[in-house]
């Protein structure tokens, strides 16, 4: 019989996938959960796989893997899509498309599987990174297929055996791993309406946020976030450690109307308060250390970088490129930042770096001004000089783009009076 390696998050649609592949597919289903941070039980997933009919699951602990090809890469690049997601989610699949992938080969499987339905970002993502990195391999995808309602799909369970949660329906589509928390459907489909607090689970309300700010210096190295107050940190505790104390300051939360790949506009919740703590942190060091020129073009990469991701491009040519360039980069982003969390806000309030660009002499106002005011003259004359020429031979008289009248204070005073 021909085998399928199905990504298993232990929830009801995978649950239903089981069985559903071995009715509609006549394959032998092994399963494949995957710890990204915040899976609650995996051996209770695992014991739920074989019970619902699996030849064979696996669990894996992904976390470092993801951290370190995954996250920091992201970090470093300064990748935020449309200036609102750290794309916690969007960096776990192309990671669970590989670990799909390598089961799938160790099994001999023909195909792989997901949970993903048709309207969203992440069926987009598995299908082409599977099909980057192991062309030769089907990909199936139940949800996608099936057509089932909510209801047909609870019956279906139920005929076959399924444990259903009980009690009130789950009123959001979650999503988590350690970089982030995902949030939509339900009462979030409404985009006017503001975020009931349930929603929320790894932050506090800015409103009830401690009322004294917290203070945390983050040493990096070569772009990467090392320690924490001086105490070197693992990625996971690192990661985990500003999650907490983010989220107890409220930092961290996002509501965004979104664009997804397949062209529909959704409203995300995200909560993200390690991410925003150090994507913060990690601009403000690069603030310091990369020359005007080599910051400004590393933003359009940034942004490249970030559609790539969210489109489910990672294992492209093209983002492999890109990343090198940022590699590149990040050989004088080491110091230390220093960041306020207070009431929502995380504040860059003071870097240093033995890699500073920033010098006192040149920037001071007071004595010791080791800046050449006189060469400034000659300078603004050549930067100015093709504008200079260009109001001469082109713009005459009433071509200039006249701004209205600025109303006169005096003027306005003698009316008052
Ligand atoms: N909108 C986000 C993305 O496309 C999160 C999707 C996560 N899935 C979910 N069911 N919440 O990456």
């Amino acid at each position: 019989m021909a085998t399928v390696v199905l990504a298993y998050s232990g929830g009801l649609d995978t649950s239903v996938c089981i069985r559903w592949l071995q009715e509609h597919y006549n394959m032998d289903v092994v399963t494949l959960t995957i710890d990204l941070g915040h899976e609650p039980d995996l051996p209770a997933i695992q014991r739920k796989a074989k019970q619902t009919g699996a030849r064979e699951a696996y669990v894996v602990d992904a976390r470092d893997i993801f951290i370190d090809h995954f996250i920091w890469p992201a970090l470093k690049a300064g990748a935020v899509y449309e200036n609102a997601y750290y794309l916690a989610t969007a960096l776990g699949r192309p990671l669970i498309a590989k670990l799909l992938v390598d089961v799938a080969r160790e099994e001999g499987a023909e195909a792989v599987a997901h949970g993903s339905t048709g309207k969203g970002n992440d069926q987009v993502r598995f299908d082409v990174s599977v099909h980057a990195l192991a062309p030769e391999l089907q990909v199936i995808a139940p949800v996608r297929e099936w057509g089932l309602t909510r209801d047909q799909e609870e019956a279906y369970a139920k005929e076959h055996g399924i444990p259903v949660p009980e009690g009130s329906r789950q009123p959001y589509s979650l999503d988590q791993n350690l970089w982030g928390r995902s949030i939509e459907s339900g009462p979030l489909e409404d985009p006017w309406m503001e975020p009931p607090e349930d929603a929320y689970e790894w932050t506090v309300a800015p409103e009830n946020a401690p009322d004294t700010p917290a203070y945390v210096e983050i040493a990096f190295e070569e772009g990467i976030p090392i320690a924490i107050n001086g105490q070197e940190k693992s990625g996971v505790d690192l990661i985990q450690e500003l999650n907490d104390l983010g989220g107890a300051h409220g930092v961290g939360r996002v509501d965004h109307v979104e664009n997804r790949v397949v062209g529909i506009k959704s409203r995300e919740i995200y909560e993200c308060p390690a991410g925003t703590i150090l994507f913060k942190a990690h601009e403000a060091l690069e603030q310091m250390t990369l020359a005007r020129d080599q910051s400004h073009f590393k933003r359009v990469v940034a942004e490249e970088i970030s559609r790539l991701v969210y489109g489910g491009l990672w294992f492209s040519t093209l983002n492999r490129d890109l990343m090198a360039f940022v590699d590149s980069t990040q050989r004088s982003v080491s110091g230390i930042v220093r960041v306020k969390l207070y009431r929502g806000q995380a504040t860059v309030v003071g870097r240093q770096s033995p890699h500073s660009l920033y010098r006192e002499d040149l920037a001071t106002y007071l004595s010791g001004d080791a800046f050449d005011h006189r060469a400034a003259e000659g300078f603004v004359k050549i930067w100015g000089l093709s504008t200079q020429v260009q109001a001469r031979q082109q713009i005459h008289g009433n071509d200039t783009p006249l701004l209205p009248q600025a109303k006169r204070l005096e003027a306005k005073e003698a009316e008052d009076a």
